[in-house]
This record gives structure tokens, sequence and C-alpha cells, in this order.
């Protein structure tokens, strides 16, 4: 008699089947949906880095205000510390570039480590950065978040600041929030932090605005799942007969948006050799973006596990930016 334990990741599916299930469960749903992690293709990553410098989006522009108007105030608590800087959804680097300055500013000693499942995205990021700033220690992984931090743990000497900037945490439903703080808890020690920024509730024209773009841009990164869709799974989503929709969930404070059919089609899906009917107005639910009150992030921390060290605003109290640190027994 014998037996074997087989861990997760042992026997790995490859990306595209795992992108083919998930598409045929979302597609099978009522209503039908697609997870807003599969906006970001390398031109989903593109499409969004262009929405950042929209007039309209106020997010990116509110939260690098933050940073720079109160960086260190902010990482006060932080003044003198070995790190990782460890980067969630890193982007470009450009707001995570003003924060590893002020760290070293107030005489941190960082060690920049980006985490992304996109070794292109990945290679990108450090070498311009890298570029920018020659005496900075880059250790890049390309691995999921959480393998990445419980790797680092084990790893190194240094505590950990995580960063989950630009209100990433907004693509969770309330719930789920908490249930990725309570992993991120999980796979962080004593002595390390979080610094989370969150989108607040404001008036709701200005959010509206910031999601139905007069300029197509967000249109195109909502349009440009379906086209990674035909890209990589063979589909044959025809682009014409869907539209963007964004609109505001006042009941959960969250904007929604989808892609809406405009008439009766059929969708035919190589990858999974099967087809799906859409009717006339059928929406496809692709993401959520929840606005957050100062009440709300207090509670948040308080279910996970954090203790709030210290919160800023930008001057129209659109955005937060918060410093959390872990609370557990050593
Ligand atoms: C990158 C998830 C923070 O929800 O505001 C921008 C993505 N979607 N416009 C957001 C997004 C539509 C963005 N996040």
């Amino acid at each position: 008699m014998s037996y074997k334990t087989l861990t997760a990741g042992s026997v790995p599916t490859s990306n595209s089947q795992a992108l083919a299930i998930e598409v045929l469960v979302g597609l099978s749903e009522t209503p039908k949906r697609l997870a807003s992690r599969l906006f970001y293709d390398d031109e989903g990553s593109r499409l969004f880095q262009a929405i950042t410098e929209l007039d309209e989006y106020y997010l990116t522009r509110s939260e690098l205000e933050i940073f720079k108007e109160s960086g260190p105030e902010l990482l006060g608590h932080l003044a003198g510390q070995s790190l990782n800087v460890v980067d969630l959804g890193a982007g470009d680097g450009h707001k995570t570039a003003v924060l590893l300055d002020h760290l070293r500013g107030i005489g941190a000693d960082v060690r920049y480590v980006p985490i992304d499942i996109s070794e292109g995205a990945m290679r990108t990021l450090t070498e311009s950065m890298q570029r920018d700033r020659p005496d900075l220690e880059i250790a890049g992984l390309v691995s999921e978040y959480f393998e990445g931090i419980r790797w680092l743990a084990h790893e190194s000497g240094r505590n950990n600041l995580v960063l989950f900037l630009g209100s990433n945490i907004g693509n969770f439903d309330r719930a789920h929030a908490r249930g990725f703080l309570r992993q991120l808890w999980n796979a962080l020690g004593p002595g390390d932090y979080v610094l989370l920024g969150f989108d607040l509730k404001k008036d709701i024209e200005a959010l509206l605005n910031a999601y139905a773009d007069p300029h197509g841009v967000t249109s195109a990164f909502n349009l440009n799942l379906l086209h990674r869709l035909n890209r990589e799974l063979g589909a044959n989503f025809d682009l014409d007969q869907f539209r963007h929709y964004g609109t505001y969930n006042a009941r959960t404070g969250a904007m929604e948006s989808y892609l809406v059919s405009l008439v009766r089609q059929t969708v035919r899906i190589e990858a999974l050799q099967c087809q799906f009917e859409f009717q006339p107005w059928e929406p496809i639910h692709t993401e959520y973006s929840y606005k957050y009150l100062e009440s709300d992030i207090e509670s948040l921390a308080a279910y996970t596990g954090f203790r709030i060290l210290d919160r800023r605003f930008d001057p129209k109290h659109w955005f937060c930016s918060t410093l959390w640190a872990v609370e557990k027994a050593g």
C-alpha cells in the first residue's frame, strides 16, 4: 500500500486551459460574468495606463498627490527600518517610485520586491525602475501574490511593507475584500505592514464621469476582454455588437461595468468547443469598483487583524491612503 500527497501547483494546468474554464463558468452563470482580473493582458494593461491619464479618472492623480504631499507623514512609522517593499499590481511603478524615495528620505533601508504573474510586465517594470534608480536593490518575483509573500517570509530577515495601491481592493466585493486581507494577514508576520489605497464615496456624478469617459478609452479597456478571448481562446466575439456600460449602484456603493449585447447573437469559443447565446440587451458583468467610507476602512481593518497606523487624504477628500500594521502575537 502506498499513497502520495500532491500539493497545489505540483501538476500545473496550462494557463489557457485555466482561462477557458473560467470563461466557461462565467458565461454559464445568470447573469453572465467575466472576472475583472482578465482585463490585464499586455493590451489591457496598456489601456488601463491610458485611463489613468484621463482628466475624468482622478484616482491615480489623487493618490499620487497624497504620496507627494503627505508621503513622509504617511510613512513616518517606518523611519530607519529595513524593509522589503512588496508591490502587488505595480503597473508602471510611477507611484511606487515616489514612496521609495520618501522611504529612503526617512532613513529606511529598502529592497524593492514587485510581484507579478506576468514575466513581461516584470521585466519592463524592473528595467525602468533600475534605470531611474541605479543604486536601488530590486528583486522581483514572478508568482501569484500570496505564494510570493509566503516565500519572502521565510527567505529574508527584513520586515515587509506590502503595497496594494490604486484602490485595487475595490475590485473585491466587501466579503471578498475581507477574505483577501485575511489571506494577506496569514502570509505576513508581526512587524509587517500594508499600505492600502481606497477610493472614497463622493458625488456620484464624479464617479460616473471617471468610468464612462467620452474618449472611449474605458470602453476600449472593457471590450479588450472580448478581444482577448478571441485571440487566446479562438472565440468570435464581434466587438461592434457589444457596448460598454458603467453605472453606480448606490445600494452596494460600487461602480459596476458591463458589456451589453446589442443584438441576439451566438458566439463560438473554439477552445471550449461550444457556443453561447446572447439576447438583445443581455449584459456580461465585468467589474466592480467598490467605494469606501472611512468607517468601512476601519471595520475592514478590525475584521482582518490589522491596526491602522496612519491615514492621509487628498485636498478634495476623494481618495484615502492608509498604513496598516499586522497585529499578531510575536
Ligand atoms: C485598477 C481596479 C483600480 O476599478 O478604478 C478603471 C480599473 N476600471 N476604469 C478601477 C478601472 C475602469 C481600476 N482599478
